[in-house]
């Protein structure tokens, strides 16, 4: 077959996946884990942009959550939903690529035995990305009561736009008992990671699943997106953004050849997403001067602005004077995205229509995560 064919079949299923995923809304495990062609045209297509949200997710976690390496022994990764890998295979090259050396083990549980068999195939080629590290595949429908299983304890537990899927057409309530079930595997000092497509009613239903399994559970709590262990207000309000990221990333090349005549996104990855821990998360205080960016960065006339979640749980628009601004300074504004954490060093007066004005130098980063591409990539 030429590639020109080859794309053109792929290009025919990805239409067809997006429309599952975006319009008719039906999923078992013959929907597209049983044909090579899927798989294939999941892992050409979207593989990377969900690669990319857990990426930025896990990122979090291990850099401004409270997670703890273990002291010995390997890091245990449980991914819900696994399919062929994306979620699973990229936080076991994260965590290698910050330099834990502890052993990793990744136990992917699918219901789809031809996208388990991708991903152990993909671990194995792959292998120079996750040195010591092993994967452990089981098969099985994951819709009904999660086995508990006494024998392992995990350090985290991934849903990696899975959650959506395994709970379609369930109820709040029940999507958080199936949560608990699956979260008694957790050890103390481990977090629950969940990305999700960013669609509204997705991303609205998955912060009121976490708000509720928060409020049900006293040991759980909110690690992000917001911070003091505040829910996201999402379920309180109509605000006009919901929280999802938006992050730039480069494209990889076949995810452009294939969407040339699609003229699907591609270079923003955006992304519901929740991470709930075990222990209590320590107090930024003042809560005020620690805030998470909601909406794009805007450039405007005279001022670059967006709006941000403070860690006071409140939603305040910041602004910055663009006259006498250096070019430098503008262009770091310019470089934040839906999504960053930082801190604002400086006295804050809050005006009116809770305006908070600032000068550039006044940000430090917290959790500003970019992808650089490397030379060989
Ligand atoms: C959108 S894919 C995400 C795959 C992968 N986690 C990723 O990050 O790319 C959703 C996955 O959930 C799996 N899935 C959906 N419903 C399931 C169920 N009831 N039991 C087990 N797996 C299920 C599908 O087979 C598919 O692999």
């Amino acid at each position: 077959m030429g590639e020109e064919k080859r794309l053109n079949l792929l290009r025919q299923e990805i239409v067809e996946q997006s429309d599952r995923f975006n319009k008719s809304r039906s999923f078992d495990s013959l929907s597209y884990g049983s044909r090579d062609l899927s798989i294939l045209a999941y892992g050409n297509f979207y593989f990377s942009r969900t690669w990319m949200a857990i990426m930025f997710a896990v990122a979090e976690t291990l850099t401004r959550c409270q997670w703890t390496i273990p002291k010995s022994g390997p890091i245990r990764i449980l991914d819900l939903g696994s399919g062929s890998g994306a979620s699973g295979l990229a936080c076991l090259s994260l965590i290698r690529s910050i330099g834990i050396q502890n052993p990793l083990e990744l136990h992917a549980w699918d219901y789809s035995s031809k996208s388990l068999h991708y991903l152990k195939d993909l671990h194995r080629a792959c292998y120079n990305l996750w040195p010591n590290s092993k994967v452990f595949p089981k098969r099985g429908d994951l819709r009904f009561q999660m086995q508990e299983r006494k024998k392992y304890r995990y350090d985290l537990l991934l849903l990696g736009y899975s959650l959506n899927e395994i709970r379609e057409e369930h109820k709040v309530s029940e999507s958080v008992e199936w949560l608990k079930q699956a979260s008694r595997v957790l050890k103390r000092s481990s977090c629950l990671i969940i990305t999700e497509p960013a669609e509204s009613k997705i991303c609205r239903n998955l912060h009121e699943i976490m708000d509720h399994l928060v409020k049900d559970e006293k040991n759980f709590f909110h690690f992000a997106p917001y911070l003091n262990g505040l829910p996201c207000p999402m379920t309180r309000n109509d605000s006009k953004y919901f929280s999802h990221e938006v992050r730039r990333y480069p494209t990889i090349e076949i995810v452009e050849k294939i969407n040339r005549p699609l003229h699907l996104e591609i270079r923003e990855v955006k992304f519901g997403f929740s991470i709930l821990g075990l222990e209590k998360p320590e107090l930024k205080s003042p809560p005020l001067h620690f805030f998470r960016i909601i909406s794009p960065v805007k450039k405007r006339k005279g001022t670059i602005s967006f709006l941000g979640l403070a860690a006071d749980g409140v939603e305040y628009y910041y602004e910055f004077q663009r006259r006498d601004m250096s070019e430098e300074a503008k262009n770091n504004l310019l470089f934040l995205e839906r999504g960053d954490v930082l801190r604002i060093g400086a006295n804050l007066e809050v005006k009116e229509g809770n305006r908070i004005r600032l000068s550039e130098k006044d940000l430090n980063p917290i959790f500003l995560p970019r992808f650089v591409k490397s030379k060989n990539q």
